[in-house]
């Protein structure tokens, strides 16, 4: 008997020690404390997340764009109010959790966007920055750094259309194509070169360094996998976004498939980010698959496909959220709140159709593969042209389908981007996190 146990035991320790378990990797934005209303999301709500989270990414830092310094997004509410103190201070009641600050993000100033270059150019400034983080880092008890890097995004699809292509012909003699980095390769040996730095200063400390590759940043541009990779323990790869109604306000897609759609960039979808970065030199299990805990909406007009199936034209961002109040983004409980379901009475007449995601396909690794491309949502405009939106969003149906893939590939895990924007108050189902809770138990 007693050999028998041992023998169990003895299995069980070289079972744990090769598989190792799943990250969840959990975003959160500290502005959402800005929110009005149901969107208002203070740290008391986070609790319930962190049952499932290994990793918590506090997005709340930027680079000053004198000092090259990194320096807390908000210094009233990170530091005078303490928030990153308690933001850290979690791991008491969560001792597993590793608590990691991230830069940039798109949360740094639009305007600024040129300092995540500079920075790179010089020796110095590459000190002074990664002096400064690891100081805040080690400071106020974060397990780490997340590089949130803002690098230049890839053009977006060009729309086909006589007139459209008339127009852009035109266009183009006079303004010429939109900005290119010159530099392309500099900045991508540069990066590589700033990683190494953070890794070498953090070492001793057991700190940990991590990636996120940002929505339409082109990893071959700016990504040097095989010198980069042994400098940062996980990869988070944003692969949602590709389309939206910033980037393509003529236009609506799914914002985040995660395979390849016929007649659309073979690099935006899930699949081909995460291949890309393993083909390239990557250990799987350092690469974590990010998914939105949110929608992109767009406006229907007369013009749109009134089936409802993406590609189509569109007028633009839908009307903001009643919480988010970003047009064109609305988070989960936004999205719910429109759609037709008994708790939702009011809105009969006027609620939104859901389309679940139909496909299946065969992948020889991941077997049934369905829900290949997302879950959308409309209504079409009225006789006044009113009211017309289409909305793309991961459900907890998609969110889980995309876990169970990373598990299926053997990649490090899953990421949700963010947790302030899943229903985190259970409005839709009385669950609470729907979209990271299913995630995570199909993980
Ligand atoms: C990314 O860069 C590669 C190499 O320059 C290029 O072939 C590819 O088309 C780019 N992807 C996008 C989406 O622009």
């Amino acid at each position: 008997m007693l050999r028998f146990i041992l023998l169990t035991t003895a299995l069980l320790a070289v079972f744990s020690y090769t598989k190792a378990d799943p990250k969840v990797v959990c975003y959160y934005n500290s502005r959402a404390s800005l929110r009005d209303g149901q969107g208002k999301f203070d740290l008391q709500f986070i609790e319930p997340a962190l049952q499932f989270c290994t990793h918590l990414i506090y997005k709340s830092a930027r680079i000053n764009a004198d000092t090259f310094k990194l320096v807390a997004q908000d210094e009233k509410f990170d530091i005078t109010q303490d928030n990153y103190r308690k933001v850290t201070d979690l791991k008491r009641r969560y001792p597993g959790l590793r608590v990691l600050l991230s830069v940039g993000n798109n949360d740094d100033d639009p305007e600024q966007k040129e300092k995540y270059l500079t920075l790179l150019e010089s020796v110095d400034n590459r000190l002074a920055f990664v002096n400064s983080a690891h100081m805040i880092v080690k400071s106020y008890g974060f397990d780490g750094l997340d590089l949130g890097w803002e690098f230049p995004t890839t053009k977006p699809k060009k729309i086909r259309g006589a007139f459209g292509s008339f127009f852009h012909s035109i266009k183009k003699k006079i303004v010429g194509d939109s900005k290119k980095d010159e530099k392309e390769e500099e900045h991508k040996e540069q990066f590589t070169a700033l990683t190494r730095e953070i890794k070498n200063a953090f070492r001793h400390d057991g700190l940990l360094v991590t990636l996120t590759v940002l929505p339409n940043v082109n990893s071959t541009v700016y990504y040097d996998t095989r010198n980069l990779i042994q400098h940062l323990d996980l990869v988070n790869l944003l692969a949602f976004d590709f389309y939206n109604p910033t980037r393509n306000p003529k236009e609506a897609d799914y914002p985040a498939p995660l395979y390849h759609l016929y007649d659309r960039k073979i690099d935006e979808n899930g699949d081909y980010q995460v291949r890309h970065w393993i083909d390239t030199g990557a250990p799987a299990n350092k690469i974590i698959l990010g998914l939105p805990s949110y929608g992109r909406a767009w406006k229907m007009t007369e013009d749109s496909a009134i089936s409802g199936v993406p590609p189509f034209t569109v007028d633009g961002a839908a009307d903001e959220g009643p919480y988010t109040k970003v047009a064109g983004l609305l988070s989960y409980p936004e999205v719910c709140a429109k759609l037709a379901n008994p708790n939702n009475l009011q809105g009969a007449g006027t609620h939104l159709r859901k389309v679940g995601d139909p496909t299946k396909r065969y992948d020889w690794k991941v077997n049934d593969v369905d829900k290949r491309f997302g879950t959308y949502a409309f209504r079409l405009p009225d006789e006044n042209e009113e009211g017309g939106i289409w909305v793309g969003y991961e459900d907890p149906d998609t969110a889980g389908n995309k876990a169970a893939y990373a598990r299926a590939k053997g990649l490090g895990g899953i990421a949700v981007y963010d947790i302030t924007l899943d229903d985190f108050r259970g409005l839709c189902s009385g669950d609470k996190y729907p979209v990271l809770r299913a995630a995570k138990f199909r993980l």
